[in-house]
């Protein structure tokens, strides 16, 4: 008998069902053992019963503890908070792991291999945040918290330094704004140097930069950075630019890790201005599968399927528009499922 791997399924919205359904073609072709429960979230579980984070939803991660997702709609200012922000919290999905990696050579930036570590619970991020309404402007001043824990902090960066001793980076940069935000960005960098003196310290290099100067660095000099660890806001800030300098968001996949759960999805939105067109690039989300099957110790799997989107990209050069690309999304999987098959 086959063992398969119990995994939540969430389409997602926008170009989200597109993607996914390129990405269940390689799985497939991969013979990837999940055994997928489809469900709804974002704005798909508010059409089918009113509720962006349906309570079946999360029954099924409860009882899987893995997920593939595709991108879910967050409205704007108002409507209802972000089920991703959610999803995060209530798994204590607390690493974001963003991994930014050059696999068609000739761009702007060449040979990028970077990986962002992003703090997904606590900072700015939290949802505190309201309005105190002045001479009838209900919105004449705007206030948010942000919270960084000792703990929190703590957990992450060990998350980060692990990581870096088990894949074998050589420089972590611990990014802060602790010149301003003295306690709230000061805390975590403290811990951090604490922490790498105490228990890393010779196994990799350690460094530390403002966020504003990482910003400019990043962009004039991407190849000093290995491996970037930071907050919550900088940190999905930061995880957008990297994904830039490797040709763009379709490329760029994440994987949210926690004490419950791991949580596995593209870096981008759902994408609405290309949404039904059926053009989308599910490189990120593909990539994303790839870092699932790593999390369940399916190495070779994994590896077939980079293999696969290498060659597909580079030998039948048969890429999608964002990356200069006729092709739609199926015949891109097509190429794809056929370099998984011939392999
Ligand atoms: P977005 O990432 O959806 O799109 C930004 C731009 O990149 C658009 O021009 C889009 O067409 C393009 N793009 C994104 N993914 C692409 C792909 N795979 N192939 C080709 N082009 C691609 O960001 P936006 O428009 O700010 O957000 C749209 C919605 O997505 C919002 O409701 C937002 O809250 C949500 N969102 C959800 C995320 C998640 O579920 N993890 C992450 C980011 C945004």
């Amino acid at each position: 008998m086959t063992h398969t791997i119990p995994a939540t399924l969430i389409p997602g919205d926008g170009i989200g069902p597109e993607i996914v359904d390129a990405t269940l073609a390689a799985l497939d072709a991969l013979q990837a053992p999940f055994d997928w429960d489809r469900q709804a979230a974002g704005l798909a579980g508010v059409v089918a019963g009113g509720d962006p984070l349906p309570a079946a939803t999360l029954d099924s991660i409860r009882r899987t503890r893995l997920a593939l997702k595709g991108p879910l709609e967050t409205p704007s200012g108002g409507g209802y908070r972000s089920s991703n922000v959610r999803l995060r919290e209530e798994f204590q999905l607390y690493a974001n792991l963003r991994p930014a990696l050059t696999i068609v050579p000739g761009g702007r930036y060449d040979k990028i291999d970077l990986v962002v570590v992003r703090e997904n619970l606590e900072g700015l991020y939290i949802g505190h945040e309201h309005y105190i309404p002045i001479d009838g402007d209900p919105h004449a001043v705007a206030m948010a918290t942000g919270v960084n824990t000792r703990q929190g902090s703590r957990r992450l960066l060990e998350f980060a330094f692990n990581n870096a001793v088990a894949t074998g980076r050589k420089k972590v940069t611990i990014v802060h704004k602790a010149n301003i935000m003295k306690a709230l960005t000061g805390i975590f960098l403290e811990t951090g140097l604490d922490l790498y003196e105490k228990k890393y310290k010779g196994r990799f290099e350690l460094d530390t930069v403002i966020i504003d100067a990482c910003a400019m660095k990043l962009v004039l000099n991407p190849w000093q950075f290995d491996m970037l660890v930071t907050t919550n806001l900088f940190g999905d800030i930061l995880s957008d630019l990297v994904a830039g300098l490797v040709g763009g968001l379709g490329m760029a996949p994440g994987a949210n890790i926690g004490v419950d759960a791991a949580i596995f999805e593209a870096v981008h939105g759902s994408a609405p201005d290309i949404a039904g067109k059926g053009i989308a690039n599910p490189i990120a989300l593909l990539l994303a599968a790839a870092m699932m099957l790593d999390h369940c110790r399916m190495h070779d799997k994994a590896t077939r399927l980079r293999t696969a989107i290498d060659e597909t990209l580079n030998i039948d050069k048969v890429r999608t528009g964002d990356l200069g690309g006729s092709a739609n999304t199926a015949a891109f999987t097509k190429a794809l499922v056929s370099r998984i098959a011939n392999g």
